[in-house]
């Protein structure tokens, strides 16, 4: 049986040199073993150790859910990486969520951070801060955030207790983004903290991109870690066009090192993005299928059944293809359709990430298709209309909606239509990737198909969200005594499959950051590849004022996107009669 080994609790960094972190890396890469494993000194497999995510993360779950992990009682693991977590006395990590009243910072990064507490993945030692201008004590940021922590990880034992636990690990400090002497004020409050300990540092910046620079600034002169590591994670936007990218890029650079930044999309630390690669690249059946040669086409649909709530403002001034898909859904076709990276290591990766988005044509306005939503009443309620929102402009252009076709103009994917569709509003909540494969040449049955061969053709769908699941469409004999098919699906449907509560991206990814795992953040040539494949057509749009086709709130969206769709002779796999 092939086992993957990873330790949850080693976070223990004397140093933020690159060499180090590299090694680090390498350290935390999968281990294949069939025999006796060589780990280095001091992570001996035992029954003890973690299921880790990322790089560390298992690639064989399954059989580390068959095997080891389930012999191991709950207790035992808690004992054994908390004795593992003693060896690291010697550091500490202090995590500045700046921007710590925000939605996001409440909703998700607090929320994440309990979880790895709760997972014991955190170190022995740390701290949170909460960084933001409202003036609150840390008990009422304990309050405030304490709202939002959930025990709904396998709904545990000792809930209660481990949230007090993580709660008083947690202090506020009030200021403004671009205030010197605030974060000086916040340097003497982490160096209390971290009295007697290498200080490692990691910032959260959830805040808007207007202040980024500000805040960068003034936590790199003033509460950078003397001795240990300083890393900023940074939420997109990443600026709105090539050049707003590039002056961001420039702004941050003068502060810190493309080392230290880590710009988060949160997209890549899904469990089913994750597993993309493990997909294509353990499983033998795929990877010789995943060229022009077997694949007709390949879909990114992402769709929200609610508008921009609450988010116009932001909204308005970026939409629908700087939201998504630049960023989340080229981001998933990036590692889609990447050729096999030298090993697991963050720049391998990122190397072969960035040559398909480098390969890929410019986008061309003939090839989109823009819409927004319009109020709609169904069932005796109303649902407003997108320029309804009061922070958006009544006559905004804006898209909540767009599908676009595009091409990776190299050998493995020439001519093969890669199309996105992503929106608000619309019938339902989903994101997916659909592959659609060839007709099978000479095929035996093709009578039995009627005339539409392309219904008949084999189709692979990765359900990122809701209801994770990997299905392949095949044809089937109906079981009987005549000779009729159907389609029917092999079905992988992850809560069938797996029990436990799939963590959430934030986790995985604050996970990464802490550890100095770079693999699923974006690098800054991968960005400038990404604005300079958008900023043509976004720029288009905004100058000829390109109007959007109206859709009704909760509709399948404009007809356009099937008109894009059937220019290059695909069909929208989540609209057909039998997409489930
Ligand atoms: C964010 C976008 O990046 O992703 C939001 O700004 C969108 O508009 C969100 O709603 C979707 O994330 P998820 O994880 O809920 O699918």
């Amino acid at each position: 049986m092939v086992i993957c080994f990873h330790s949850c609790d080693s976070v223990a960094f004397p140093t933020s040199s690159l060499q180090h972190e590299r090694s680090l890396s390498r350290r935390r890469r999968w281990r294949w073993l069939t025999s006796a494993p060589h780990l280095p000194s001091g992570r001996q497999p035992t029954r003890g150790f973690q299921i880790k995510n990322s790089n560390g993360h298992p690639l064989n779950a399954a059989s580390l859910q068959d095997g080891l992990a389930e012999n191991l009682s709950a207790e035992e693991s808690v004992e054994k990486r908390s004795k593992d977590g003693s060896k690291q006395n010697g550091s500490t990590v202090s995590i500045t969520v700046v921007g710590a009243s925000g939605d996001l910072a409440k909703k998700k990064i607090f929320p994440a951070l309990f979880a790895l507490f709760y997972e014991d993945c955190l170190p022995k030692h740390f701290t949170v801060f909460g960084y933001a201008r409202s003036k609150l004590t840390d008990e009422e940021l304990r309050n405030m955030i304490s709202k939002t922590l959930t025990c709904r990880i396998d709904k545990r034992e000792n809930c209660n207790d481990k949230m007090e636990q993580f709660l008083q690990r947690c202090f506020y400090q009030s200021g403004q983004y671009g205030s010197e002497e605030n974060f000086v004020e916040l340097d003497q409050k982490l160096r209390e903290k971290e009295a007697g300990k290498l200080p490692n540092r990691l910032f959260y910046l959830s805040i808007p991109p207007n202040i980024f620079v500000d805040a960068v600034r003034c936590a790199s002169h003033h509460a950078s870690s003397p001795t240990g590591w300083t890393r900023v994670i940074v939420e997109k936007p990443f600026g709105r066009d090539s050049e707003s990218s590039a002056e961001l890029t420039r702004f941050l650079k003068q502060y810190l090192t493309e080392d230290q930044i880590f710009r988060i999309d949160h997209y890549l630390g899904k469990e089913l993005v994750e597993n993309l690669s493990v997909l294509r690249f353990s499983n033998l059946v795929f990877e010789p299928l995943w060229s022009r040669k077997y694949i007709r086409n390949v879909q990114l649909i992402f769709s929200e059944d609610f508008g921009t709530e609450g988010r116009g403002g932001y909204f308005d001034n970026y939409g629908i293809i700087r939201d998504i898909m630049q960023n989340h859904l080229l981001q998933i076709l990036a590692l889609f359709a990447m050729e096999t990276p030298v090993s697991l290591d963050a720049e391998d990766i990122r190397n072969e990430k960035v040559k398909v988005l480098r390969s890929m044509r410019t986008l061309k306005l003939d090839d989109v298709v823009v819409g927004q939503y319009k109020g709609h009443t169904k069932g005796g309620k109303s649902y407003p209309a997108y320029t309804d929102d009061p922070t958006v402009p009544k006559c905004s252009l804006t898209p909540t909606f767009a599908a676009a076709a595009l091409f990776i103009d190299n050998a493995r994917w020439d001519d093969v239509p890669f199309l996105m569709k992503a929106g608000k509003a619309l019938h339902t909540r989903r994101a997916e990737i659909r592959v659609q494969f060839r007709h099978v040449p000479g095929n035996l049955y093709k009578r039995n198909f009627g005339t539409d061969l392309d219904k008949a053709t084999n189709e692979l769908v990765i359900r990122v969200q809701p209801d994770e699941a990997i299905y392949l469409k095949i044809n089937n004999k109906i079981p009987g005594l005549s000779m009729r098919l159907d389609r029917s699906n092999l079905n992988l449907l992850y809560s069938a499959r797996y029990p436990r509560e799939i963590p959430d991206a934030y986790e995985r990814l604050l996970l990464d950051a802490i550890e100095g795992e770079r693999r699923l953040f974006i690098r800054s040539d991968e960005l400038d590849a990404a604005w300079a494949l958008f900023t043509p057509v976004l720029k288009e749009l905004e100058y000829k004022k390109i109007a959007p086709e109206l859709y009704p709130y909760g509709s399948r969206g404009p007809v356009g996107a099937h008109y894009l769709a059937a220019k290059y002779n695909v069909r929208w796999g989540d609209l057909s009669s039998e997409s489930s």
